[in-house]
């Protein structure tokens, strides 16, 4: 397990960068990641290097025993570069430029930009690629980053002619695909097509009120953005390969921007990186954690991380950390399978943009707090790693993803208040609440058989393709569990919809078909009723499809109304598997009496925790090498918290205690106050966590 932060060399002055290095010396910090946004401290012309400055950094981190990350620095382009080619430059959905003096300014399918980022990444990789103070190479900065993923310059004009030439043959065919006999937007030829102005770009959406661009134009438009911007990362990753054997990534945005393909863009790279900054006042969402998990189903690592409160870039503040917050947000990622966790960053920053951000370290240079307890963790990572080293997290659950549904979904909601990520993270926040971890792979991926994962989940896939209709179907059929959501199957990959019965092509897995969709409202809600329990679905459930069974078993019906009696929650059986389709979203205690019954069945309900969690706390099981379970436990409020347990357990690692791997069974008086067990009940202080050891 590596722990460490940004640092900032080329900002320094002598006599910082050394009070720094004591710092960060003592900080038990393992790995550094710098010059990111460096370029013109690294080349301040073309062709001329200057990286002394990064061989004194690296260099003298490596004496106290920190290895460094080393960032590409391609964020932000010289001075000198955009002024010699000002049409590198990013240009927005309106046509405005980005101009010199922000950061993320240029454009990605610029050849001239290529090729300077090629070139600037080959040379650090040449000089560092196998120094051995050098961790390993991070590409650019948070890629598509405040709003520049999808640009409209005319090279990127031209790429998109060129790439739908390219998957269409001929502009006949491209009409067909996407319908553009629709209001008369037949092309007769490819330099007629121009990008779409709207695009579901966070920061840049509709542009045009009320402009309704051909669905199919904008959903291939967002997949030649992603591709273009998977091509300028894999320029730099062919150009540094030859150099070093390091690993290479980028830093992803993770859920929050999703305007680059994940699981396309890390077919070249060695691990999924990306940046989080939960609330620390809050439970940490592990949907971050367990689509991070799924993009290479391999550890990832958190190349920046929250470090606490105070001044941000947007300019509202952000929260500061109670006492432990912050040394339990990283004990939750190594146990959610971070290998990597970097802070963002060591010192507050007095100049730029970022001037006064939160840091560990206040700009003034004094370790306080924050650096305290950061170092406390440093030391609690060393203790933790012998259990982390030999267990494996082993999600047994897959929720499957799909950039096409959720862009088709962006640009056409079925409801105001419906988002696919909030659906998304509902689910996952669902089965966690039950001890299940999951995992979220790419929906082309679907498992085979139901050997490692026993249940898949389909949350709102309103794209999905033939192939993945007969991928699900081969997965149930041997044994798997299936658990199909509203809005499935509806559309095809050009965004059109499929002209029979919904859901498309799945109709004899589920055993139903869909007889009607209607969005739900404030002033439609219907209650619906299964055995035992009714359960208004509130104005979350956002959509309600009436099913017509054909070989499946209601689970869940209409009670009140013209449509009372109607199935809307169904399971059949498909093979040697089962599948569940689930016409509405659920939520509260049907959600948890739905999801009991589907975990119960698939064999996944974890038998020590029988009651449920308290609200705010979170249970995280990996499995030891040698079979034995290992519970996390984690109490992300700031009150005193029970959690009952059915077993029994010795305490291996907790905040402030520590016993050996093996200790016998616990003794209670041994314990700090923050945390202590008996048989059946852990009790946790304000944002505690502890690490038990099943007996
Ligand atoms: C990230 C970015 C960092 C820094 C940070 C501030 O999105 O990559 O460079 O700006 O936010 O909170």
């Amino acid at each position: 397990m590596e722990y460490g932060v940004s640092w900032y060399p080329e900002h320094k002055t002598a006599a910082d960068f050394q009070h720094d290095l004591d710092l960060l010396g003592a900080s038990g910090f393992t790995v550094v990641r710098m010059a990111e946004f460096a370029w013109t401290c690294l080349e301040p012309e073309e062709g001329r290097y200057t990286f002394d400055w990064l061989d004194q950094a690296i260099d003298a981190l490596g004496d106290r025993g920190i290895r460094s990350i080393l960032c590409t620095p391609t964020a932000c382009p010289p001075a000198w570069l955009s002024a010699e080619h000002p049409d590198i430059l990013y240009m927005d959905n309106r046509g405005v430029r980005r101009p010199h003096g922000g950061r993320r300014s240029y454009c990605y399918s610029h050849p001239v930009y290529r090729e300077h980022a090629a070139r600037i990444g080959a040379e650090m990789a040449r000089r560092y690629g196998r120094h051995p103070h050098v961790l390993g190479f991070q590409l650019d900065n948070e890629p598509a980053q405040e709003g520049t993923g999808r640009c409209h310059c005319p090279v990127c004009q031209d790429a998109f002619r060129i790439w739908l030439k390219r998957r269409f043959g001929s502009v006949e065919a491209l009409n067909q695909a996407g319908g553009m006999v629709f209001w008369n937007q037949t092309y007769t030829r490819f330099d007629q097509v121009a990008l779409p102005v709207n695009t579901i770009e966070v920061q840049a959406t509709d542009l045009i009120q009320a402009y309704f661009e051909n669905p199919s134009l904008r959903l291939w438009a967002e997949r030649f953005a992603s591709e273009q911007q998977i091509e300028f990362q894999n320029i730099q990753v062919r150009a540094m390969r030859p150099e070093t054997d390091k690993p290479i990534t980028t830093n992803a945005t993770g859920l929050a921007t999703n305007s680059i393909d994940a699981y396309a863009s890390c077919r070249t790279l060695d691990f999924y990186a990306f940046d989080y900054y939960p609330s620390l006042l809050d439970p940490i969402s592990v949907a971050p954690y367990a689509f991070a998990r799924g993009v290479k189903r391999q550890p990832f690592w958190l190349l920046e991380f929250v470090s606490g409160g105070g001044h941000r870039l947007s300019g509202s503040g952000r929260s500061q950390a109670w006492p432990g917050a912050l040394q339990q947000s990283v004990v939750h990622a190594a146990a959610n399978d971070a290998a990597l966790v970097a802070h963002f960053q060591f010192r507050t920053f007095p100049f730029g943009a970022e001037q006064l951000n939160y840091a560990i370290v206040d700009a003034d240079g004094v370790p306080r707090r924050r650096f305290r307890e950061c170092s406390d963790t440093a030391e609690v990572l060393r203790k933790l790693s012998p259990w982390l080293d030999n267990s494996a997290l082993d999600s047994r659950v897959a929720l499957l993803f799909d950039y096409d549904a959720l862009w088709a979904l962006h640009m056409k909601p079925v409801n105001p208040d419906f988002t696919p990520l909030g659906y998304l993270e509902q689910l996952v926040r669902e089965l966690a609440s039950f001890g299940v971890s999951a995992d979220i792979l790419d929906a082309r991926q679907i498992p085979e058989t139901p050997k490692q994962y026993r249940l898949v989940v389909l949350p709102a896939l309103i794209v999905f393709d033939r192939e993945s209709q007969a991928r699900l179907k081969a997965y149930a059929a041997s044994g798997g569990h299936v658990v199909a959501s509203f809005l499935t199957s509806v559309k095809n990959r050009d965004n059109v919809g499929y002209k029979e019965p919904l859901p498309s092509g799945l109709q004899d897995l589920f055993g139903l078909a869909v007889a009607e969709v209607d969005p739900v409202f404030p002033h439609t809600v219907s209650a619906v009723e299964t055995t035992g329990a009714t359960a208004t679905c509130g104005q979350t459930a956002s959509w309600l499809e009436c099913l017509e069974l054909d070989g499946a078993e209601a689970w869940a019906v209409v009670a009140e109304g013209f449509r009372r009696g109607a199935a809307v929650v169904a399971r059949n059986r498909f093979g040697a598997g089962q599948s569940w389709y689930c016409g509405t979203r659920l939520s509260g205690a049907m959600a948890r009496a739905f999801w009991q019954t589907v975990l119960a069945e698939a064999a996944l309900l974890v038998p020590e925790l029988t009651v449920p969690l308290p609200e705010g706390c979170q249970l995280l099981w990996r499995t030891h090498r040698d079979g034995t379970p290992l519970l996390f436990a984690f109490n992300f409020t700031r009150q005193d918290q029970s959690i009952a347990l059915n077993g029994s357990f010795t305490l291996a690692v907790g905040t402030q205690l520590e016993q050996t791997a093996l200790s016998p069974a616990l003794d209670a008086a041994s314990c700090s106050p923050a945390v202590s067990l008996d048989k059946a009940m852990l009790k946790l202080g304000p944002f505690r966590w502890a690490l038990l050891r099943s007996l």
